[in-house]
């Protein structure tokens, strides 16, 4: 009797604890810290962009699980790699709790010669939404194992917790696309930012109105200077980039740059990072800033902090941006909370 007494205590206890867990309300950012989901599970959208949406924020992002391996033909650069599962979405209202609507855009596990197969490489989703067509667009990095194929890929839903279509892929205005972003201005007009030319150089390329794919037009810019991982934002009318150099995994000193037009001039601004580790992007690497819909003029650096032996052990860094007269800075926090007190 005194046993099963203790084992219904026990069980109690447990699926307790369990919902405790669960039910943990974060209520500040902790860069590099595990960051769990409103189910308690470590959050699962690397490499990611988010949508503002209905008063709803929609993070999608690259799911990062199971055992890292190095292909052979990576060896030499060391490209690890884990099975891709696809891509993930989880939603929010303010940006600290995350609830988790599954996966919207899953890897295809039988057709190896699928651009989607589970052993190639799929990175960097960002999503759109398109006014005219009331359609979410994705954009994608979408590769061979080996990184030979550098293709740009596309795919749409009409919900923004999915499922996506996925529609195709292909080299933007027929040059190399990895490392990729989007970006969607003020006019509703949207623009691909990809590493070119073997990465060395960034083209942006303008897209139709309805963002299914390259309209054309687009330009080279920063010209032999490797930078991979862009985000781009919008602020007081200036375009911002923030990008990485080109070391596959391991971090380095991040970039940046303002133009006035997308179109250029683009000026180099330098490494934006302030802090411990700051020359190395506090051991991490850009992948979007977000603008907070609520605070206009705040700005969220969005990035991830690698481990390119334990892919899916890899966190991430959302940090605050701060504006200067030049330009502005990532500096680091331990911890931090929104709202900001105003810069510029
Ligand atoms: C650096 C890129 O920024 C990542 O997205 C990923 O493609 C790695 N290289 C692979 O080594």
């Amino acid at each position: 009797m005194k046993a099963i007494r203790r084992l219904i205590v026990l069980l109690i206890g447990t699926w307790l604890l369990g919902h405790v867990a669960a039910a943990t309300n974060h209520v500040e950012f902790k860069p590099g810290q595990i960051w769990t989901d409103t189910d308690g599970v470590p959050i699962n959208a690397h490499g990611g962009g988010t949508l503002f949406h209905n008063q709803m924020y929609y993070w999608y992002g690259e799911i990062k699980t199971g055992k890292t391996w190095t292909p052979e033909c990576n060896r030499s650069w060391g490209g690890t790699r884990v099975e891709s599962v696809g891509i993930s979405c989880y939603s929010s209202k303010d940006l600290l709790n995350w609830k988790n609507e599954g996966t919207v855009l899953p890897a295809v596990q039988d057709n190896p010669q699928h651009e989607l197969h589970k052993r190639k490489v799929l990175e960097r989703p960002k999503v759109l939404f398109n006014q005219t067509t009331r359609k979410f667009v994705m954009w994608m990095h979408v590769d061979s194992e080996d990184y030979q194929l550098a293709h740009a890929g596309v795919a749409i839903s009409d919900s923004p917790i999915g499922p996506f279509r996925y529609v195709g892929s292909s080299r933007p205005d027929g040059a190399m696309s990895r490392d990729m972003t989007v970006f969607q201005d003020d006019d509703g007009k949207a623009y691909l930012f990809s590493s070119s030319e073997s990465n060395a150089t960034m083209h942006i390329s303008l897209l139709t109105d309805d963002y299914l794919q390259p309209a054309g037009k687009f330009i080279r810019v920063f010209e032999k200077r490797f930078m991979e991982a862009p985000a781009v934002f919008k602020h007081q009318g200036r375009y911002y980039l923030m990008a990485s150099d080109c070391t596959g995994w391991q971090p380095n000193a991040a970039r940046s740059a303002v133009a006035d037009s997308i179109w250029g001039p683009w000026q180099e601004l330098g490494n934006p990072c302030r802090g411990p580790e700051a020359a190395i992007t506090f051991r991490g690497q850009s992948a979007y800033i977000l603008p907070v819909a609520e605070q206009p003029g705040t700005f969220i650096f969005v990035g991830d902090r690698w481990n390119q032996f334990d892919l899916a052990d890899s966190r991430y860094l959302w940090l605050p941006l701060r504006f200067t007269a030049q330009g502005f800075e990532v500096p680091w926090h331990d911890t931090w909370r929104l709202p900001l007190a105003a810069t510029r």
